[in-house]
């Protein structure tokens, strides 16, 4: 009796038991179930690569045969299709939006041809159809330098690695013509055997190491902004580096403001050109935009330009990298809607605002400019003096200088808003200074009227009043397209026909 109280006792301790050891059991078996789930999922898309990639491999197709999904984004760079407001897909031609820039750029390539870019994927396209190339007969021939093609292909670190980094700053843009032929890509910013970001150009890291500091330190988010500072920068051609040679640099040894760079250039003496009008020693601001965009808020926040221009996007339930580098603006809800919670057009608003706002000081500070180049050409045609002349000179190289470090990078208004109005603003009081002192020196010289405006209210009238020949360039353009380039690019067919490509 006392035991069958016991055993009845003991009873629902023993169902607790089987129940506990059932949901134990059933966890496991979950747990499982979710392994052999997500383990499938993974051997379905982990990554299987096809073919051996080289060190300097530069055929993006060969790459993507590895990595289609970045290959097939990477290849979406060729569409043209979007504009926005300023920006967009689509080359569009700034000379014929803003004639003033021919006169600003008055004996220097830029007021030849100048478009705003496009896709990666028309970098080598397009170097080779801009009129500042010229129309090169041979190897010896044309205006440019072979460090022209630095920022255009992933066939430049593996020329660099051949030849030598100060062999392929040496001769002619034609030089090595046949050599470069792939667009901007994979090898340009990816290691092949970690696939982790790399810089593959020579001027970062000098630039880098000259502060002290070893590209290797930096963070993964760092980088994530770096592989596009190689190229999206203000650089010079430093010729007195290595005999015969244009040595790519960046002139950050006194930092990367407009005002910083400006400083350094002085102190080198170092200008692009003579101004066909004024015969100011210039500067051509090339893209700062990675320079501009140190200065704003989202970089100030950690913000990386691959966050805005490469955010992730999902295909199948896999998660990858979007490589159709572009405007943010046509894809907002990837682009900024994973960190701001406005609605989209709020967001396009943003951006509008601000650019509308500074290209209106903008503006203002480019009338001021053609102003001050041609009362300059005014004061030498009546006879003035370099002496009285060098101050004025002076002040339009600074003043311009300015204008273009805040024109030349087309994210600049979005990138750092503030940095950029500022840049402006003290453009446009150097601007005046010059012109208050070209009104005194004019009037010593006897002239008291006002110096008219040139009629520059198109491409064609602009060009032609800085005295260019355009139908001339054309034609030499012309011929090089027919007799130069299909040497060019049978070559480079060869060279590669020859290149084995080793598969798993
Ligand atoms: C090897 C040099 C190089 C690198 C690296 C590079 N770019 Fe570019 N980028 C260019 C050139 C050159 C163009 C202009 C191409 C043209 O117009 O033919 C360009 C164009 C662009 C455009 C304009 C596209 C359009 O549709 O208007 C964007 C945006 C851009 N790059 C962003 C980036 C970002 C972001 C990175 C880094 C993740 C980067 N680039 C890395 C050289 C480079
Ligand atoms: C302008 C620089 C740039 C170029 C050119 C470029 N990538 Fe990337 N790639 C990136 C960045 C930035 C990431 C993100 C890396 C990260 O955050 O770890 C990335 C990530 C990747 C990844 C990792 C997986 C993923 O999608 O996030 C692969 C694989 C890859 N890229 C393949 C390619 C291939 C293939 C090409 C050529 C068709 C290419 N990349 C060209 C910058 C570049
Ligand atoms: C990775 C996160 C992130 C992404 C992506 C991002 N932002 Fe921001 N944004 C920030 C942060 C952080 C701030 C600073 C605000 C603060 O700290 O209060 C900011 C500030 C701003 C501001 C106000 C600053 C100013 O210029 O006056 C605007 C406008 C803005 N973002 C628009 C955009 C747009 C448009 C995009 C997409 C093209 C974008 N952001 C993408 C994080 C992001
Ligand atoms: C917070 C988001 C954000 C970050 C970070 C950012 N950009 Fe942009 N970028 C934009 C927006 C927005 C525009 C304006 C697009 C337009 O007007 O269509 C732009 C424009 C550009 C353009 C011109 C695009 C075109 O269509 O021609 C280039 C080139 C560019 N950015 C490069 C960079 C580089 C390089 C970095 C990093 C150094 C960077 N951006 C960082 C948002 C960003």
């Amino acid at each position: 009796m006392e035991n069958q109280i016991l055993k009845n006792a003991r009873k629902p301790w023993v169902n607790w038991a089987v129940f506990g050891a059932t949901i134990i059991v059933v966890f496991f078996l979950g747990l499982l179930a979710a392994s052999i789930i997500e383990r499938r999922a993974e051997s379905e898309n982990v990554y299987t690569p096809k073919v051996k990639l080289t060190n300097f491999e530069p055929r993006n197709e060969v790459w993507g045969q590895n990595f289609p999904r970045e290959y097939q984004s990477y290849y979406l760079t060729s569409d043209t299709s979007f504009h926005s407001k300023y920006n967009g897909n689509a080359t569009i031609d700034m000379l014929e939006i803003d004639p003033r820039l021919v006169v600003l750029w008055a004996g220097y390539g830029f007021s030849k041809d100048y478009k705003q870019g496009r896709g990666h994927f028309y970098a080598i396209t397009d170097v080779k159809n801009t009129l500042r190339t010229g129309g090169p007969k041979n190897a010896e021939d044309g205006p440019m330098p072979s460090t022209c093609w630095t920022c255009k292909s992933p066939d430049v670190p593996r020329l660099m690695n051949e030849r030598g980094i100060i062999k392929f700053y040496k001769g002619k843009w034609a030089s090595i013509g046949h050599e470069i032929v792939n667009p901007i890509g994979c090898a340009d910013c990816h290691d092949p055997a970690t696939m982790n970001l790399r810089i593959t150009r020579p001027a970062l890291i000098e630039a880098f190491e000259r502060q002290g500091k070893d590209v290797k330190s930096f963070s993964h988010q760092e980088m994530r902004t770096l592989v596009c500072a190689q190229c999206h920068v203000e650089y010079y051609f430093d010729k007195h580096k290595t005999e015969g040679a244009q040595y790519l640099t960046f002139p950050w040894d006194k930092g990367k403001t407009a005002d910083d760079i400006e400083k350094y250039y002085d102190e080198i003496q170092f200008s692009d050109w003579e101004h066909g009008l004024s015969k100011a020693p210039m500067l051509k601001a090339q893209h700062p935009d990675f320079e501009v965009y140190s200065t704003g808020i989202h970089a100030e926040r950690g913000v990386s330009c691959a966050d805005c221009h490469m955010p992730y996007k999902t295909e199948g339930g896999q998660k990858f990298t979007n490589h159709q580098l572009q405007s943010p603006l046509n894809n907002i809800a990837n682009s900024c809607q994973v960190c701001h919670r406005e609605e989209a057009e709020k967001l396009v608003k943003n951006v509008y605002d601000r650019q509308d706002k500074i290209i209106q000081n903008r503006d203002a500070l480019e009338i001021l400019l053609v102003k001050a180049h041609v009362e300059a050409k005014a004061a030498w045609d009546f006879g003035a003096k370099e002496v009285d002349m060098k101050d004025i000179l002076q002040d339009i190289r600074h003043a311009q200088w300015r204008w273009d470090y805040s024109a030349a990078g087309h994210g600049s208004s979005f990138h750092s808003p503030v940095e950029i109005s500022r840049v402006i603003a003290t453009g446009i009081v150097i601007a005046q200074d010059a012109r208050v002192k070209l009104a005194r020196l004019l009037s010593k010289l006897g002239h008291y009227e006002e110096i008219a405006y040139p009629d520059i209210t198109t491409k064609e009238k602009a060009q032609k009043y800085i005295g260019l020949d355009m139908g001339k360039l054309k034609a030499e353009k012309k011929e090089f397209k027919m007799n130069v380039l299909p040497e060019w690019n049978k070559k480079a067919e060869e060279r590669q026909k020859n290149w084995a490509i080793e598969r798993y």
